[in-house]
């Protein structure tokens, strides 16, 4: 199994990358294969709205560092996708990469799309917060759940890491084994209901 995680965060030291990464790290203890990437270590242009992935089958014209994504996610099983709370959304960066998987229902990755039973992608959802309540943004994150699901993602979860404002992840004890879990679930497909 290939999973790849997305950090759509500018610090690759913060609190959405070490979440990511604990995922990730529960994954490959259960046989899996990881990948991290990084939107700050990445030139990601705006989608420009420019339909070109929907004429012929190149998929998204914009040749930059998200042509590396578009494989990554291609030969995936499953996407880790982490943003940082900005104003009660995603990151801009996590904005960015989101607009431009519109090109995934383009001719290039029709497979996926179009046979009935193509095995949909997994995706976990992970958000980082300053705020203590988990459940302050709560429309948002379902609001964005089904964003992914229309977007033909197999959305296992959306987790929540509130409270970054005093205590940065990796200091959270509680978050290691609960992180690591939900990686080891990923790979045994093992989500309580
Ligand atoms: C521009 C900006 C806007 C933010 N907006 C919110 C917010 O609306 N609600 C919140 O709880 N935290 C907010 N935060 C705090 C971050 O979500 C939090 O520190 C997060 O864990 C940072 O992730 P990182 O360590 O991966 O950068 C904001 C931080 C920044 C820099």
């Amino acid at each position: 199994m290939k999973i790849i995680g997305f950090i759509a965060s500018p610090r690759n030291e913060g609190n959405t990358a070490w979440t990511v990464n604990k995922i990730l790290e529960g994954a490959k203890e259960q046989g899996a294969e990881t990948q991290s990437w990084y939107s700050s270590d990445l030139d990601i242009k705006p989608c420009q709205s420019c339909y070109g992935c929907k004429q012929g089958d190149q998929g998204c014209i914009i040749n930059d560092d998200m042509q590396k994504l578009y494989d990554a996610i291609e030969h995936a099983d499953a996407l880790v996708l982490g943003s940082p709370v900005y104003m009660g959304q995603m990151s801009a960066q996590a904005k960015i990469f989101t607009d431009r998987l519109f090109a995934r229902f383009s001719p290039r990755f029709s497979p996926y799309f179009k046979e009935e039973n193509a095995a949909q992608k997994k995706l976990i959802l992970v958000f980082t917060q300053g705020n203590p309540d988990p459940g302050l943004f709560q429309l948002y994150f379902d609001y964005t759940k089904n964003i992914f699901q229309l977007l033909e993602f197999d959305v296992k979860e959306v987790q929540v890491v509130a409270g970054m404002r005093n205590e940065p992840a990796q200091e959270r004890k509680d978050l290691h084994t609960v992180m690591k879990d939900i990686g080891s679930s990923l790979v045994s497909e093992q989500f309580p209901e």
